[in-house]
């Protein structure tokens, strides 16, 4: 069997500054056409759904954090000691058990409590948004929620909507009374919105928000290998002052408890398969999960809001299509996060030596999980696998354990698809395609469910708010190796 050095592949160079945007797609759209395999600068980039889905579940590879500590000589400090206790890089037994403990807070119905908040922050951040005002939207009910579950409005009855031919009026010519306003939404609302949900669910204050951002994108970088290189020792401050203030809250909070989620986890209990408690949570433990938590939740949902709303903003009908019916605001989030994935890679590094259609991939080999194409692909389309890893039920049992199940509960979170799988539209019911976005198996993302609250409540609340979205200028797109989000996002839309 050909080891995977041996194979002529394909290159993608994901480090390419140019790779963004129109010319990503059209590259990773070749790519995937040419095969399932491409080789990059440091390792090899997997492609298909089912190969993505192999190397994220497989127990002999596992996310290359530790290595990335090596290779830039993080050795001691802040930064090392948050690596080596940041959640990705734990595996086996610990990582069992702090999932067990993390995932009851973050559970499905666990953060549909949050709605409400989430909305009154919409409403007030809505409300500095130069030229908005405060005018409630027309033929809209207040709130214009995604789903229910929320306790300030209830869903939108599509019976109190204007009728289509009203609406496709107002998406064309804003009518008098509804200001044309022009801004730049990462600024004005897709970064504060995240952090200010944050702070909420931590219990921590407002005005706190924007601090949390700072340090969840500077600590964030430490997997973007460009920042490492020229950013280490800002990202280190970072990781020191965040540690600093989130010891701290701990202290508070282990004093006097509230409703928060710092709370939740110092008083966590959990079972082991055999039904005995697991350890309860150290202070250090829970330190480093609020970091986690952190910086898994700011920049990620602020990304992935930004492109969405994009997506949309290129594609009125759609914008029209959710302002008429807020729920399919949950629809449209599974959409973008398919479509326009801002993880479109991780990585993993094979700790020993695997076997995946009849190609070696030996210990030590860095692999590029590309969410992009896989979220693209039919789920069983791939070349037929053969493999002699070790992804059996074991690992299943310990995905089920991280909370992979809370989503597949969901009842769009089988295999199969829907539809034109390189087309944007909210429209289609995708109902069988799971979204590779949030990642597999047993580190499947822990704040899934929390961002999916907070990307369905943004999009239903602005949809009737912002008639006629258009792009005002060209969005400007970063980089693909971090986390892939917008730079700017200038709009023009008639605030209603
Ligand atoms: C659109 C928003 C988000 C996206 C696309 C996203 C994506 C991901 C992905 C792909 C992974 C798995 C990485 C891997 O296995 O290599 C992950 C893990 C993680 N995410 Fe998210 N995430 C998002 C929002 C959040 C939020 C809101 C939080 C926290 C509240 C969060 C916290 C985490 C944590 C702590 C992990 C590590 C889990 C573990 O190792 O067990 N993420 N995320």
């Amino acid at each position: 069997m050909p080891r995977v050095q041996e194979l002529q592949l394909p290159t993608l160079d994901y480090t390419d500054p140019t790779l963004r945007g129109a010319r990503f797609h059209e590259r990773m759209r070749e790519l995937r056409a040419a095969g399932w395999l491409a080789a990059g600068p440091y390792g090899y980039a997997v492609l298909d759904r089912e190969g993505v889905e192999f190397f994220l579940r497989t127990r002999s590879a596992v996310f290359p954090g530790m290595t990335i500590a090596e290779i830039f000589d993080v050795r001691e400090g802040p930064l090392y000691e948050e690596m080596r206790r940041n959640i990705l890089h734990i595996n086996g037994a610990d990582h069992t058990r702090l999932r067990r403990l993390v995932n009851p807070s973050l559970s499905p119905r666990a953060v549909e409590r949050y709605r409400p908040v989430m909305r009154e922050l919409l409403a007030g951040i809505w409300k500095g948004i130069e030229g908005v005002g405060d005018v409630p939207p027309r033929g809209s009910a207040p709130g214009g929620p995604a789903t229910p579950g929320g306790e300030a409005s209830a869903p939108a009855n599509p019976a109190t909507q204007p009728p289509a031919a009203t609406a496709a009026a107002l998406a064309e010519a804003p009518a008098a009374g509804m200001g044309t306003v022009t801004c730049e939404f990462v600024g004005a609302l897709a970064k504060p919105y995240p952090s200010q949900a944050i702070a909420h669910v931590m219990g921590v204050p407002l005005e706190d928000a924007a601090k949390l951002h700072h340090w969840s994108n500077w600590i964030q970088r430490q997997f973007d290998a460009i920042s490492m290189t020229e950013q280490k020792p800002a990202i280190e401050q970072a990781v020191a002052e965040f540690y600093e203030y989130a010891w701290e809250l701990v202290r508070a909070r282990r004093e006097q408890p509230g409703d928060d989620l710092i709370s939740l986890l110092i008083a966590a209990t959990g079972a082991d398969e055999d039904g005995r408690e697991v350890q309860r949570l150290s202070d250090v433990e829970c330190v480093n999960l609020i970091l986690n938590l952190l910086i898994g939740g700011v920049d990620t949902t602020q990304s992935q809001l930004a492109h969405a709303v994009r997506l949309l903003a290129e594609h009125p009908d759609q914008w029209e299509l959710l302002a008429q019916r807020p729920e399919l605001a949950p629809q449209a989030v599974e959409e973008a996060l398919r479509y326009e994935p801002i993880t479109p890679f991780t990585a993993r590094i094979v700790t020993e030596e695997l076997t995946f259609r009849d190609v070696v991939f030996p210990a030590g080999t860095i692999v590029m999980v590309c969410a992009f194409t896989g979220n693209r692909d039919l789920p069983g389309t791939g070349a037929g696998a053969g493999s002699d890893a070790d992804t059996g039920s074991a690992d299943g049992e310990r995905a089920a354990a991280a909370g992979e199940a809370i989503a597949s509960e969901r009842p769009d979170a089988t295999a199969g698809a829907g539809g034109d799988l390189d087309r944007f539209d909210i429209a289609v019911e995708r109902d069988r395609a799971r979204v590779l976005t949030f990642g597999a198996g047993v580190h499947f993302c822990v704040g899934a469910n929390l961002a999916r609250v907070e990307l369905q409540e943004a999009l239903a609340f602005l949809a009737p708010r912002m008639r006629g979205l258009e792009l005002a200028g060209e969005p400007v797109f970063d980089g693909i190796t971090g986390i892939y989000g917008l730079s700017e996002l200038p709009l023009r839309f008639a605030a209603a």
